[in-house]
C-alpha cells in the first residue's frame, strides 16, 4: 500500500513509520511526505532516509479548498492510496477529508475523546487525570474525531510538566502509529458503523487496539 505522510513539523512520528515500512514483510510505503511548511525538520528526516518529499505552503494559497486541492492533486500524482497525518497543523477541508474517508489517519497526544485541540498536556495535567496517552483514528471532517483504530495509555507522574509528560506520551506514539498502520496496510482494520473492527488473529475480531502503560 502506498502511504503519503502529510507534517508540519519535527517529524519524530514521521522517523517512526519509515522505520515500521522498512521492516521485513511490512505491506505499505511511504510514497510522499508533503509538509505544508518549507522548514520543517521533518523533510530532513523524509530526505535523510530516500523517501520523496513536496512542500505545499499554505501561505501561497488564499482560500483552504485550493491549497486542499493542490495537497490532492500531490498525493494522487505519488499514487497514494493511505493518508498519515503526523503532527499536521492544518485544519482539512470537508471536501479533502470527504475525498480519503477511511483512507486517512491521524494521531492525537491524548485517550480521545478527552482533550481534543490543543495543549493537550497542560489540560491533561490541569484537570488531574492520572492517565493520558495517544490515540490513532480515521480522520472524519470535525477535528480529533473519527473511528478510534488503537489508543495506548500513559500514567500521569507526580511532578510531570507538560513537557515530561508530552515526552512520555511522544515514546507511546512512536510505538502505536507503527502498530496501527500495520493494521490497516493489512486490511485488519476495518471500518464498521463508525467504529473500527480489527481481525487480530484471523479468528479474534474485536474493537480497537489497546496498549496498556507500561
Ligand atoms: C505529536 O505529538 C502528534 O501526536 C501531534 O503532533 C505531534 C507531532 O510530533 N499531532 P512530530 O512532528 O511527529 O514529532
Amino acid at each position: 500500500m502506498r502511504i503519503g505522510v502529510l507534517i508540519s513539523g519535527r517529524g519524530s512520528n514521521l522517523k517512526a513509520l519509515i522505520e515500521a515500512c522498512e521492516e521485513p514483510g511490512f505491506r505499505g510505503r511511504i510514497a510522499l511526505v508533503v509538509s505544508n511548511r518549507p522548514g520543517a525538520a521533518g523533510l530532513a528526516v523524509a530526505e535523510a532516509a530516500g523517501v520523496p518529499t513536496a512542500v505545499i505552503d499554505h501561505k501561497e494559497f488564499s482560500m483552504r479548498e485550493t491549497f486542499d486541492a493542490e495537497l490532492h492533486r500531490a498525493l494522487t500524482k505519488a499514487g497514494v492510496e493511505l493518508v498519515c497525518n503526523a503532527g499536521f497543523m492544518r485544519i482539512l477541508s470537508d471536501g479533502f477529508v470527504e475525498k480519503w474517508r477511511d483512507r486517512q489517519l491521524n494521531i492525537h497526544p491524548s485517550l480521545l475523546p478527552a482533550f481534543k485541540g490543543l495543549h493537550v498536556h497542560q489540560r491533561a495535567l490541569d484537570a488531574g487525570v492520572k492517565i493520558t496517552g495517544c490515540t490513532v483514528h480515521f480522520v472524519r471532517p470535525e477535528m480529533d474525531e473519527g473511528p478510534i483504530v488503537a489508543q495506548a495509555a500513559v500514567p500521569v507522574l507526580p511532578g510531570d510538566t507538560a513537557e515530561t509528560l508530552s515526552q512520555r506520551v511522544l515514546d507511546a506514539e512512536h510505538k502505536l502509529y507503527p502498530l496501527a498502520l500495520k493494521l490497516v496496510v493489512e486490511e485488519r482494520a476495518r471500518v464498521v458503523d463508525e467504529h473500527v473492527r480489527i481481525d487480530y488473529d484471523g479468528a479474534t475480531v474485536g474493537g480497537p487496539l489497546f496498549v496498556p502503560s507500561s
